[in-house]
């Protein structure tokens, strides 16, 4: 049975580790052909358990010249690009708000903000030549629920929310599909690195009880991406065990 990306090549940002790492598994098992990127240097053992399908690719997503370079090698390794998956980013230092500083503000901008906007303004001229295709981006719940001494990483992510559907009404009747998905609290890396107890209280008090595994987030990336969800644009769904539903 044919996958269900077959045919189709992506580039994943972020796919060193946790959600983007198995989103590029999912993908790849579905049939697609993949540029893994990250910054980190994991995307080079990502690659090499995928197999030839899956190449790795150093970048940073903040820098435009890197982002075009990263789109660019879709097309010249596997001739053409389907999706893009915007997920790379960077939790920043935890302040409040009255001592948040402006260096760490601009940081995380620029990974978690202005990439967003560098990979939707690069991928979509290639896309169009292709006849259309499908952008993702990962947000956040943080993107409509409020955490303390996250003040950049919580705008980052609404802003996130906000290009989608620009992008999404101004290339529907196109063939680009832009949308983003927004987790709940998912074991990854970037969980790995924050107070483990804050983070339990955030298990407890989702729902289902629990944190979530970073499959459960690239299900929902694959059929962003697939042509299941052909109707599906400027759409920003949560994936958070029903914890901002309280
Ligand atoms: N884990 C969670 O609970 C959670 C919740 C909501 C949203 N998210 C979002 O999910 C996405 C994936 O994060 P994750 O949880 O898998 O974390 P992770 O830390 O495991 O993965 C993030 C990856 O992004 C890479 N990266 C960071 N800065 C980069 C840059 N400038 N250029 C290229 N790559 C860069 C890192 O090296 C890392 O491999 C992020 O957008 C994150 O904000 C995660």
């Amino acid at each position: 049975m044919a996958g269900r990306l077959e045919g189709k090549v992506a580039v994943i940002t972020g796919a060193g580790s946790g959600i983007g790492a198995a989103t590029a598994t999912l993908f790849c098992r579905e049939g697609a052909k993949i540029v893994a990127v990250d910054i980190s240097g994991k995307q080079a053992e990502v690659a090499t358990r995928l197999g030839p399908n899956c190449i790795p690719f150093h970048a940073d997503v903040s820098e435009g010249k890197e982002v075009q370079a990263m789109l660019e090698k879709a097309v010249s390794a596997f001739g053409r690009l389907d999706i893009l998956y915007n997920n790379a980013s960077i939790l920043g230092r935890m302040r409040r708000s009255g001592e948040y500083s402006e260096e760490d503000f601009d940081e995380v901008w620029a990974v978690n903000g202005r990439s967003g906007f560098l990979g939707i303004r690069y991928a979509i001229p290639i896309m169009l030549k292709y006849g259309g295709g499908s952008i993702i981006s990962t947000s956040s719940m943080a993107a409509v629920v409020a955490f303390k001494k996250e003040i950049a990483y919580c705008a980052a992510k609404a802003a996130v929310c906000m290009m989608t559907k620009v992008a999404a009404v101004e290339y529907a009747a196109q063939g680009i599909r832009v949308n983003a998905i927004l987790p709940g609290a998912i074991k990854t890396g970037m969980t790995d690195g924050i107070d483990q107890l804050a983070l339990k209280v955030v298990g407890q008090a989702t729902p289902m009880g629990r944190m979530a595994e970073a499959s459960e987030v690239a299900n929902l990336a694959l059929f962003l991406a697939s042509d299941e969800s052909s109707f599906i644009t400027g759409s920003t769904i949560l994936v958070d065990g029903g914890y901002t539903s309280i």
